[in-house]
């Protein structure tokens, strides 16, 4: 059983705390506030949590979970120290890391005077580069320390939610942490493992990174919700009813299709049908503001792709794939074909390579090059064969994914430039020759 000191008696911390200790874990919390201290030492809950007040009492009764203030006693009777303190909003909307920096400060000076391994592991929400930045520092400084050598370092986000906030803790649908040292993996990792969910061990900004996606990404779920059911309900309609049956599909709409990183949606429905109800919504007067953001935000993908190769300096670039998805000759709206064509309009020479597309040239399809309306000259600049496209081109843009054409793409990377906008290989991040969109 590890001794964990929790800085920060707050919805996180006290609950951690708690839980912690319920697993039997000896478990020291620290605050400034006094009336916390002193509610948790009378085994009292300081916050209204479902299940906490028995808890915090059946803990405190048996010994496991005290309060104080003196962060000396804390470290110096724990392994590892969390850090659970706010952080709330600067006047400038970054995140306001005064009070984990304090404690760094706190927790370093008592490292300073500490022999025997310790690791400090943060658990408030912190943007990327917020350990690497400002905690790693602090705690060296007011220890005269090396983090990762002579203490431990981790980032462990909380995902809990307050109302449910120990069952959460119990079932999480999420574990990561990011760790500089063997002390603080394994620490995380003997903590975590009856939990029954997979531990993510992954580096610092990684984890930090992490508990932002899933919180914006719980925020825009309840933003696209509310502005389906606003124009639902001016169409005369049950919004609920709408998104139940939305979310009762769990092959494609509630699941991670759809959630890879890459290059923009296109095809003959997204973008149709997005424009549609966007139109519909303004008939009806409701705001949408969401709908608009994903046609912005779509398109600056596109640009987003264009500046990449522009910026290369790149002449003569290699399309591998232009239809707007793999395993289709289909053409309507795709973003490949967009980019083919600003680029070509900007003087860069672009040769194409996308089997589905053209067999239908060759089979002379009377749909080949369906949905096309942005390169009149495509079929002159389709190319047969990966290996011609590479020998002719000075870069390459990898569009679609085709399985048979990892390898040589591999070799192409060793000599030529190669955008990659849907990651040919899921080991490749940028870096010499290559360049991922989102990687
Ligand atoms: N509340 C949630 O549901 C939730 C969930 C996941 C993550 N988080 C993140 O966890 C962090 C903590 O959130 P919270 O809601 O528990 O905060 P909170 O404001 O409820 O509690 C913070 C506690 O830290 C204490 N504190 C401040 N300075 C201190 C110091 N120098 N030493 C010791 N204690 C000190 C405060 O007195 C307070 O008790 C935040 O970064 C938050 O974004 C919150």
């Amino acid at each position: 059983m590890a001794r964990i000191s929790v800085f920060g008696i707050g919805y996180v911390g006290v609950v951690s705390a708690a839980c912690l200790a319920k697993d039997g874990h000896q478990v020291i919390a620290v605050d400034v506030d006094p009336g916390k201290i002193k509610s948790i030492n009378d085994g009292l809950s300081p916050i209204v949590e479902n299940g906490l007040d028995e808890l915090i009492a059946e803990v405190v009764a048996a010994g496991k979970l005290t309060a104080t203030d003196d962060v000396q006693f804390a470290v110096d009777n724990s392994d590892a120290s969390f850090v659970a303190v706010g952080t709330p909003s600067a006047p400038d909307g970054s995140v306001g890391l005064k009070y984990v920096e304090a404690v760094c400060e706190n927790i370093g000076r008592a490292l300073a005077a500490k022999d025997g391994d310790h690791s400090v592991i943060i658990r408030s929400t912190i943007v990327p580069g917020s350990m690497e930045g400002t905690c790693i520092p602090v705690l060296e400084r007011t220890s005269g320390k090396t983090a990762g050598k002579d203490f431990g370092v981790g980032y462990y986000p909380e995902f809990l939610r307050e109302s449910t906030a120990i069952e959460d803790y119990y079932d999480p649908g999420l574990i990561v942490f990011g760790a500089m040292d063997d002390f603080t993996t394994k620490v995380l990792t003997e903590l975590n493992q009856d939990l029954g969910c997979k531990i993510h061990v992954v580096d610092l900004r990684t984890a930090e990174m992490v508990k932002y996606t899933s919180n914006t990404w719980r925020a825009v779920k309840v933003t696209f919700a509310n502005e389906i059911g606003n124009i639902a309900k001016a169409s005369g309609l049950d919004g609920q009813t709408v998104m139940e049956i939305l979310c009762s599909d769990d092959k494609v709409n509630i699941s991670s299709y759809f959630m890879r990183p890459g290059f923009a949606f296109g095809g003959s429905c997204l973008p149709k049908d997005v424009r549609a109800l966007r139109h519909l919504a303004s008939t009806l007067d409701t705001p949408a503001h969401m709908l608009n953001a994903v046609l912005e935000a779509n398109e600056s993908q596109i640009k987003r792709a264009e500046t990449m190769v522009l910026a290369s300096g790149a002449k003569k670039v290699g399309f591998v794939g232009i239809s707007f998805k793999p395993g289709t000759d289909d053409l309507r709206e795709s973003p490949l074909a967009e980019l083919a064509a600003r680029l070509i309009k900007q003087g860069v020479q672009v040769e194409i390579y996308d089997p589905f597309v053209f067999e239908a040239y060759a089979n002379e399809n009377s749909t080949a090059g369906r949905g096309n309306d942005v390169i009149p000259d495509l079929k002159d600049r389709m190319v047969e064969t990966l290996d011609a496209l590479i020998d002719e081109s000075g870069a390459v843009l990898v569009g679609n994914f085709y399985k048979n054409t990892v390898d040589t793409l591999e070799k192409a990377a060793e000599k030529l430039p190669v955008f990659d906008l849907t990651r040919m290989s899921r080991t490749r991040v940028t870096g010499g020759n290559y360049e991922g969109i989102c990687w």
